[in-house]
């Protein structure tokens, strides 16, 4: 009785130290990622701003090129289309965005809760940075609805 106790216990003991072992190695395996240097080192330089203008009412906010283009690397003539995440870490969600221009919603001419989609679609299937932007909306409906307060800002 007393050894069967001894060996659940010991045995315990070991399920213990090779959970601990693993646990310990799998943490020195992820040590030499988090010793790098930080990746994005690239400034918003009057030079780089001045090749890659944002809007202005982006850049009147002294932005920093990785707010959009996070997790791109330290080349900024290789960065890439940021995708709506980049948007979206700070305009919050598409429902949000919907929501704001929801006065729209009464004609269904929402640009950001389109009557065929709903709040889905990708910012830059309208909104551009660094290039005028467009809005795909008109590609069909040009001449039909004149509907939208403004310009794709
Ligand atoms: C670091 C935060 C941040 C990021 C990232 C960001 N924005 Fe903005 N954006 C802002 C702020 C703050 C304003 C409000 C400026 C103001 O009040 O004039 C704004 C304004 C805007 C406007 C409004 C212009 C108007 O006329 O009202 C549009 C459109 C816009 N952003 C689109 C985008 C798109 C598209 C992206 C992704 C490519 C993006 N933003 C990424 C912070 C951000
Ligand atoms: C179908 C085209 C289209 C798409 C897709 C689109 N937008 Fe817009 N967006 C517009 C238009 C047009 C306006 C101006 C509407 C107006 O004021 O009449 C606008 C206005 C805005 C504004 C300013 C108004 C506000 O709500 O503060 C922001 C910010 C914005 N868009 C961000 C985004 C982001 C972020 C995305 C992606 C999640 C996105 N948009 C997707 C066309 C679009
Ligand atoms: C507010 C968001 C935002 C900021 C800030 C931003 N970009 Fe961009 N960038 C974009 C978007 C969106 C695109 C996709 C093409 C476009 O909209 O012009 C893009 C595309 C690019 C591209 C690809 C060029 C191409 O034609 O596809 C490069 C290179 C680039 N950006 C460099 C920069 C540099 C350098 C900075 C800082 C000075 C910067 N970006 C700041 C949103 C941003
Ligand atoms: C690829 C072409 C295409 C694009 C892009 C497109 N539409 Fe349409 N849209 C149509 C067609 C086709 C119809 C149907 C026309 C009809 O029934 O007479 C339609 C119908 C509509 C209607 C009328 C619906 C009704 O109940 O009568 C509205 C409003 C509308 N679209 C808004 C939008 C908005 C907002 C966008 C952008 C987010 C957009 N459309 C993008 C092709 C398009």
């Amino acid at each position: 009785m007393k050894n069967k106790k001894t060996l659940f216990s010991l045995g315990f003991f070991f399920i213990f130290s090779v959970a601990f072992l693993f646990g310990s190695s799998s943490e020195k395996a992820a040590a030499p990622e988090q010793a790098k240097p930080a990746v994005e080192q690239v400034k918003s330089t009057p030079e780089l701003r001045k090749e890659f203008p944002m809007k202005s009412h982006h850049a009147k906010l002294s932005f920093e090129c990785v707010y959009c283009h996070e997790g791109q690397g330290n080349n900024p003539k290789e960065f890439t289309t940021p995708g709506d995440k980049g948007c979206l870490s700070c305009h919050k969600s598409k429902q949000y965005l919907a929501d704001r221009l929801k006065f729209m919603d009464k004609l269904h001419v929402n640009p950001h809760n389109s009557i065929h989609d709903g709040p889905v679609l990708y910012c830059d299937e309208c909104h551009n940075e660094h290039k005028p932007s467009i809005n795909m909306c008109a590609e069909c409906h040009e001449h039909d609805v004149k509907i939208w307060t403004k310009d794709t800002p």
